[in-house]
């Protein structure tokens, strides 16, 4: 049997990319507390259940090992220093960020991309660490990106999107995605010549920004999520940035869409309009979409409308 060196051995685990939480409480005697967290795992749906794994060094570890209810944050993009911040054996943690009480009283991080208020369902003892596993009673996120961790080091997926984005100022960009909804893949109508193409604008922008990717879901009522990149090319003069994601109608909307000035259309996967697809390199991608569904792999392309290289970054389960 291999002879295992803890620190080589953290090493190894350090390899598996993840999120970084901050795990808060309440405590009576102590007010508020908490420490950074990427052990954070969704367990299941039904019941809501996750765990996050406490180390029994931890200063806050008598305090989580009695409370009755926790609250995760899931860190933003631009939350590094909130990580350090919890991540030490600081004493008032909490004067360095805006937060509130949830249901249960557990702190919620200002600013986060998504939080889980909960009651302990129930701890595991294993090894130097305790399991906790809580029953959500709450929970709220938003479509931001998320900060990420992998080998020390923070990974910010938004300055890599802003990064590709800047270094391209100077010429034409078009921000894409291929966004799969219940009713298949959107596609966006060009009426001029009748065709379709990938739905794409001149940047990502906010939600309720006219002009951005984003207003234009919204503006059509749908509430997308774009969590993987899909291909960075360039096509002519122009350098396209295309997303992966999902996207979800929105109730209120659903009769007025075809007054809208957006005109997407749903086309299920062995029905795609090939014929139509006015952009070769869009006729492509769409056709990687398709095999990558079926495999359930994803890859980024990178390189020109012509030549490029996949990178195959994950399997995911089917969106
Ligand atoms: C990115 C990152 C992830 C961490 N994940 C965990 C974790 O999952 N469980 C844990 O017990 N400590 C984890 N830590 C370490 C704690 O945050 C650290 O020990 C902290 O000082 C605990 O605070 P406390 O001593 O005030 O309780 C992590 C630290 C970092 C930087």
């Amino acid at each position: 049997m291999k002879v295992i060196d803890t620190q080589d051995l953290r090493r190894a685990f350090g390899s598996f990319a993840t999120g970084v939480t901050v795990v808060t409480t309440h405590s009576d005697t102590n007010g508020p507390v908490g420490f950074t967290a990427n052990s954070f795992t969704s367990v299941s749906l039904d019941p809501p259940l996750l765990l996050v794994c406490l180390a029994h060094g931890m200063r806050s570890f008598p305090l989580f090992e009695k409370t009755q209810r926790f609250a995760v944050n899931i860190l933003a993009d631009d939350q590094q220093e909130i990580s350090s911040v919890f991540a030490s054996r600081g004493a008032d943690k909490f004067a360095q960020v805006g937060w509130r009480a949830g249901d249960t009283g557990s702190p919620l991080l200002e600013g986060v991309v998504a939080w889980f208020d909960c009651e302990v369902h129930e701890r595991v003892l294993a090894g130097d660490h305790t399991i906790l596993l809580g029953r959500i009673v709450d929970y709220a996120y938003e479509n931001r990106a998320p900060l990420g961790f992998c080998s020390g080091a923070y990974l910010r997926f938004g300055l890599l999107q802003q990064a590709v984005e800047s270094s391209h100022r100077h010429g034409r960009v078009r921000v894409g995605a291929v966004l799969e909804c219940a009713d298949g893949v959107l596609l966006e109508a060009h009426p001029d010549t009748g065709g379709f193409g990938v739905p794409a604008s001149t940047r990502l922008g906010g939600v309720g920004e006219k002009g951005g990717l984003f207003g234009k879901f919204a503006e059509a009522g749908y509430t997308i999520t774009l969590p993987f990149l899909f291909a960075v090319y360039e096509d002519g003069d122009t350098q396209f940035v295309i997303h992966r994601g999902t996207a979800v109608r929105q109730a209120a909307s659903a009769s007025t869409h075809a007054a809208l000035p957006v005109s997407l259309h749903a086309f299920r996967l062995d029905e795609i309009p090939w014929e139509k697809l006015t952009s070769p390199s869009e006729r492509m991608m769409l056709e990687r979409y398709q095999r990558e569904r079926a495999t359930n792999v994803t890859g980024i392309y990178v390189g020109t409308a012509e030549s490029g290289d996949l990178h195959t970054v994950t399997t995911t389960r089917p969106l």
